[in-house]
């Protein structure tokens, strides 16, 4: 009788390499880190779909609600106006000298989320 073990141990080589390719295949950039998804930085991002999911994700868990740390609210266009117009918003997100870093205590959010921002900023600030 002929040893099945050969088969056997070719069946296993075929399915390994299959999980090898699966598991490639589903390595995918923005399937691993989904923020790179939404993050190509167009030319005139806007507020609402833009910025604010930005400053809500990334900040407002301290700045938003009714006690924000340091006073400082970035949940409405008025508020995050004032922050960026004397500089401390692109400041502290760029971690510049003179600024408190932030995110607070967590790394420095990605250059294309900032990006975002600043285009937002050069195309005039808007509230749309
Ligand atoms: C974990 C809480 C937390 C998060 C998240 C956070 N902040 Fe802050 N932020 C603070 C605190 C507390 C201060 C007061 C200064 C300090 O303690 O460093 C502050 C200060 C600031 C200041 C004033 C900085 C200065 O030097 O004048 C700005 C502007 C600011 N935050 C913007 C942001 C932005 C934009 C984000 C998101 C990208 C963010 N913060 C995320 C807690 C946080």
């Amino acid at each position: 009788m002929k040893s099945k073990i050969p088969t056997l141990m070719a069946n296993g080589l075929i399915l390994s390499m299959l999980f090898v390719l699966l598991g490639c295949y589903y390595d995918k950039e923005e399937i691993l880190y989904p923020e790179l998804n939404n993050c190509t930085p167009a030319a005139n991002p806007l507020f609402s779909a833009d910025v604010l999911p930005i400053l809500n994700r990334k900040c407002n868990n301290c700045h938003g609600g009714s006690s924000p740390s340091a006073g400082i609210k970035l949940d409405t266009h008025t508020e995050v106006l004032k922050y960026v117009n004397n500089g401390s918003l692109m400041g502290s997100i760029n971690h510049l000298a003179g600024f408190s870093p932030m995110p607070k205590n967590t790394g420095k959010m990605s250059q294309c989320e900032i990006d975002k921002l600043q285009n937002w900023i050069n195309s005039g600030k808007l509230n749309n």
